[in-house]
Formats: structure tokens, C-alpha cells, sequence
């Protein structure tokens, strides 16, 4: 069954190469995973040779556990390990890619630059797509020559277990990216939805006020350990704070920035988490011992 808001199928475009911006936490994981999936070459890029290279040894390591596993044979370890490649010249990576994915800084202008360099060297029916948290779509596009071939492409950590895809349709995006875009979620396996282009869009709008609210506790001086015992019978695969170190807290804190400047009525900032971010912190525990101890 065709998804809530989806063009017709017949309108998507063919996907032979990818293109990733970025090799951090996420983006590497999104290489893996249309790697895996659309069994097409994928190109990393990042900002120096060291990312690069430590993107594409997390996306090898990640197929040897595969194999490990017996989720793949040694064939299809050695074909996807060949299909993976990094470099830092984006012209080199993507100018015969037709899909290429952004998971950089979450920063306007950041991510605004980003895909300027990505229009000026991929082929002109490349999809530009973001794997933004929160940040508009419209506007990452806006200042493109082409912007009706952005969509927000979000996934959820990790990336490889959580299902779930968010489709964002910016104001410009038109019925065949689109149609590729769900075309490519299908293969990907992933459920998608189509949300619209508001700020944090679904999930994560939800989410952080669930964050934001323990945070809230916290900050006003219940300790950290008395808030997650309180929650515990709600049931949540996570305790939220050790999934606030898994998506990472810097990522966490630009989400409630950039509802708070959205619904400033609704969403607010929490000082212990800024502090944790500032002190480049993982998060509000250490494991020093190995085993996850309160950071006193
Ligand atoms: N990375 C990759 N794979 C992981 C992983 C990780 N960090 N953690 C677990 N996995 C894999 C395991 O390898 C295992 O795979 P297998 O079946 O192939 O062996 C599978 O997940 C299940 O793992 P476990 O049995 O060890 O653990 P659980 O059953 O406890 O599940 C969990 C772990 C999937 C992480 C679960 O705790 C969970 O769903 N947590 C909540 C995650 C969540 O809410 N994420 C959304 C965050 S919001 C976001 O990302 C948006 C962004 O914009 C901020």
C-alpha cells in the first residue's frame, strides 16, 4: 500500500551510486545501511582524511560482524566491502551519483553550503537529500538552483534496528523526487512516513519534550539516578538518558534549541545538558569502571 502522501511509483528514478556528506555517527551508519541494502556503490566524504577513513574502517568493521553473524556470506562481504569507497574531493565522489545523503553539523549554513558544493558537482537529477533532526528543508534548499530535488530523509539511531523513516516534502520538492525518495525507503526496508516540513518535524518534536522534561527534573535538582528509577515502569527500551548518549548530547541540545526558538511556550533549553555539551561530556554518566557510573 502506497504511503500516506506518496506520488505515484511509477514517477521514481533509477538509484545506481550514493553519495554520503559526512562520516560521523550517523552518516556512517547510513552508508552501511544502502550499501546493504541498494547493493550499490556508496562514497563517503568528510572534512579531512582521518574521518574519511575512520567512516569507511566502521562500515567494513559493521560487515565483518555481519559475517559473524551468518547474516551475510563471505561473497557478499567482499562485494559490499568493494562498493565502499571514501575520498575527500566531492567532485571525485558524486559526479555520476544520483542520490546523495547529508548527515553534517546540524547548522543552517553548514548544511546550506554543503549542498551548494554537492549541486555544483553531482549530475543534475541527483537527489539532494538531509538527514536533519530539526532544522527546515525549505530553507536548506533555498538557496539552490534546483531545489525541488531536496527532501529530508530522517532516520533514527541506531540506524541499522529502528524502522522508522521520515519523509520531509519541502515547499519546492516535486512529485518525482519524492517518488524516489519512497522508492529508496522501500528498498532501505524502512517504514516511511511523510511529515511535514515543521520544525523537528514528528519524532523528535515528541521526544524532546519527554527529554526536555526530565531534563527539567533534573535541573531542578532531583538527581539523575531518582529520575530514571521513577520512569523505569514506563516500560521505554532505554533508559532516556543513556539513549540521550547514543544520539549524541550535542545533537540533543541543537533539537531543544531549535524547538524552543520555534515554540518558546513549549520547549526549553536545559542548563545541565548545555554544561554537559560545553564540557564536551558523552553524557550524564561516566565508565571509568566500565560499567556506567553517575558523573559526579
Ligand atoms: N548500533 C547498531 N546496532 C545496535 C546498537 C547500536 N548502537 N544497539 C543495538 N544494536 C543492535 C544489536 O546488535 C542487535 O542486533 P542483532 O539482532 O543483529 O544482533 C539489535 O540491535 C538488538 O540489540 P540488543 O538485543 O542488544 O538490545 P535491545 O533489544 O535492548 O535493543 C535498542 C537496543 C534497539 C538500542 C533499544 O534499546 C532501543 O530501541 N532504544 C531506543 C532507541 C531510540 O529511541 N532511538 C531513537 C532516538 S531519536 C533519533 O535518533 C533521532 C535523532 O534525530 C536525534
Amino acid at each position: 500500500k502506497r504511503p500516506a502522501g506518496a506520488p505515484d511509483k511509477s514517477l521514481a528514478r533509477p538509484v545506481t551510486k550514493v553519495g554520503v556528506v559526512g562520516a560521523g555517527l550517523m552518516a556512517s551508519q547510513l552508508a552501511l545501511l544502502f550499501l546493504r541494502r541498494l547493493e550499490v556503490p556508496v562514497v563517503l566524504t568528510d572534512i579531512d582524511q582521518e574521518r574519511v577513513d575512520k567512516g569507511v574502517g566502521y562500515v567494513h568493521a559493521e560487515i565483518e560482524k555481519l559475517l559473524g553473524k551468518g547474516r551475510i556470506n563471505q561473497d557478499k562481504a567482499n562485494r559490499l566491502k568493494a562498493l565502499v569507497t571514501g575520498v575527500l574531493d566531492k567532485a571525485e565522489g558524486f559526479s555520476d551519483a544520483d542520490f546523495v545523503i547529508e548527515a553534517v553539523f546540524e547548522e543552517i549554513g553548514v548544511k546550506q553550503q554543503v549542498f551548494a558544493e554537492v549541486e555544483a558537482v553531482a549530475p543534475a537529477h541527483a537527489i539532494l537529500a538531509t538527514n536533519t533532526s530539526s532544522l527546515s528543508v525549505t530553507e536548506m534548499a533555498s538557496k539552490l538552483k534546483h531545489p525541488e530535488r531536496v527532501v529530508g530523509f530522517h532516520f533514527f539511531n541506531p540506524v541499522a534496528v529502528l524502522p522508522l523513516l521520515e519523509i520531509v516534502r519541502g515547499e519546492q520538492t516535486d512529485d518525482a523526487s519524492l517518488a524516489t525518495a519512497f522508492g529508496v525507503a522501500r528498498k532501505l526496508k524502512k517504514t516511511a512516513v511523510l511529515v511535514k516540513d515543521a520544525p523537528a518535524f514528528v519524532v523528535n518534536r515528541i521526544l524532546t519534550r519527554f527529554m526536555g522534561e526530565i531534563q527539567n527534573i533534573i535541573d531542578e535538582g532531583t538527581p539523575v539516578e531518582t529520575a530514571e528509577k521513577a520512569i523505569e515502569p514506563l516500560g521505554l527500551p532505554m533508559s532516556p538518558l543513556v539513549l540521550l548518549e547514543l544520539v549524541g548530547p550535542a545533537i540533543g541540545l541543537h533539537v531543544s534549541e531549535t524547538l524552543n526558538r520555534a515554540f518558546p511556550d513549549r520547549f526549553t533549553v536545559s542548563g545541565n545538558l548545555a554544561a554537559v555539551v560545553k564540557a564536551g561530556k558523552r553524557g550524564f554518566y561516566v565508565y571509568d569502571s566500565g560499567k556506567p557510573e553517575l558523573d559526579p
